[in-house]
């Protein structure tokens, strides 16, 4: 379900007119539905209610704090990666216990925090990681829990960026050597290795992978158990895919049906970490169509959003929808195509686009995921505003920013101003 809908051919997002948002608050803007938002969490807490799962929402996906707040009023855990997103998450009051941490590279900083804010477990990915936070956490005075990260090995029908349970990628620790440290696990005086977790990629539309993934780590549980090695958690990960374009993704009560009977057999308390099915057709991106160019080969239609503003197009080829405003029935072949001086800044290629005019705005869909969070100041420009559309009123959930934003952490040397 989501919440952008044409009512008398102008879009809305839940009762309010959408373009009524881009003449108030400018463009580019991102604007998000919080019934959508709340909806697509409850349909998966619902779908896996036999299991009582530990929903951490992906930070990483839209680490705007109005969505963390939303997602942890209504019992959300928070799936982080770095310091700063562990920052987020306790700013919007997240339990410590709801938050667990992944990523191939923590820092010596950001593992000391996290033990001090007593957080539920890290996600290791290597046997050095794992020596360095026993050494931390030693040096505390504290036995603090983590799990292992398992790379399985299968096989994901994704963009290859966006893979990461192949034995080539960079991401977790091969069966036989996790089952090597989970032997040696004595030597770890200060950890307490109480779980798994995987995660195989993103925007995964079938359920044969994560079945594939749960059946070796369910062998992988048997055989450990058989040397008197006993877990507390399994975590999923997350990777469950949207609609876009055409996908027929599973839905979350298909994909509970296929997974909870491996779950259930483990025994061991669920956690998962979706980002983008909660959050990715949450958000559309609105933008402000500059200029409409022909050249002998082609239409371009120049908006005010660029590839700093979603990059998904640019960096996966990625496709999003792009409807306008105001229903336009005639469409043409166009590549719509941002500010930014690259060849690669595109949002859409060749796609047929409503014949829109200069000034006319257009919605780029599915942009709630992956969008303002992978979003930059590349060629200096300013980074879009957000707003939530939320229980019939609008809420402002980050603004505009300006030039002095730009300029904030930046510094010019005395010699240079005096020469
Ligand atoms: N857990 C871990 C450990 C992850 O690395 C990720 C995403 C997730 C959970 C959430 O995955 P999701 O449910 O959103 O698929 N920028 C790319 C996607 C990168 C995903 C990175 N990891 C894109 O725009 O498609």
């Amino acid at each position: 379900m989501h919440e952008f809908l044409y009512k008398n051919n102008q879009l809305y997002c839940e009762n309010i007119l959408v373009e009524r948002l881009a003449k108030t608050y400018g463009s580019p803007l991102y604007v998000y539905s919080y019934a959508t938002l709340v909806d697509h969490f409850v349909k998966l807490r619902n779908a896996f209610a036999s299991l009582d799962p530990l929903i951490c929402y992906s930070v990483k996906a839209n680490s705007n704090l109005a969505i963390l707040k939303a997602l942890v009023n209504i019992g959300a855990g928070l799936d982080i990666v770095s310091g700063g997103e562990l920052s987020r998450a306790l700013e919007v009051g997240c339990p410590a216990k709801k938050i667990v941490y992944a990523s191939v590279g923590k820092t010596d900083q950001e593992i000391a925090k996290a033990i001090n804010k007593g957080i539920l477990f890290f996600n290791v990915e290597s046997l050095p990681e794992l020596v360095n936070i026993n050494r931390i956490a030693r040096g505390k005075n504290k036995v603090i829990k983590v799990a292992i990260r398992i790379n399985p090995d299968v096989e994901v029908k994704t963009h290859k960026f966006i893979t990461t349970g192949k034995i080539t990628n960079k991401f977790g620790i091969d069966l036989n050597s996790a089952y090597k440290i989970l032997l040696m696990r004595n030597k770890f005086k200060n950890v307490c290795i109480c779980g798994l977790h995987i995660h195989i990629g993103s925007q995964i539309t079938q359920g044969a992978p994560f079945v594939a993934a749960i059946k070796k780590v369910s062998n992988f549980i048997n055989k450990i158990s058989l040397k008197g090695i006993g877990l507390e958690y399994l975590n999923i990960g997350g990777g469950m895919g949207i609609i876009y374009d055409n996908e027929n993704p599973q839905s979350a009560q298909i994909y509970a049906n296929q997974i909870t009977p491996l779950l259930k057999k483990t025994g061991l308390k669920i956690i998962m970490e979706p980002g983008r099915f909660i959050v990715g057709n949450a958000g559309i991106l609105i933008t402000k169509v500059l200029y409409i160019k022909k050249t002998p080969k082609k239409k371009f239609i120049i908006v005010d959003a660029g590839m700093n503003d979603l990059i998904r197009p640019a960096l996966y080829g990625a496709y999003h929808n792009v409807v306008p405003l105001r229903k336009i029935s005639q469409t043409e072949k166009a590549d719509l195509v941002g500010p930014i001086c690259e060849s690669g800044d595109f949002l859409a290629k060749a796609r047929n686009i409503a014949k829109v005019k200069v000034g006319d705005y257009l919605a780029v869909m599915s942009a709630g995921a992956y969008g303002f969070s992978m979003s930059s100041n590349y060629n200096s420009r300013l980074r879009a505003a957000e707003v939530m559309v939320a229980r019939g009123k609008i809420f402002v959930i980050r603004k505009r920013e300006v030039a002095r934003d730009l300029m904030r952490n930046e510094l010019i040397p005395g010699f240079l101003s005096k020469p």
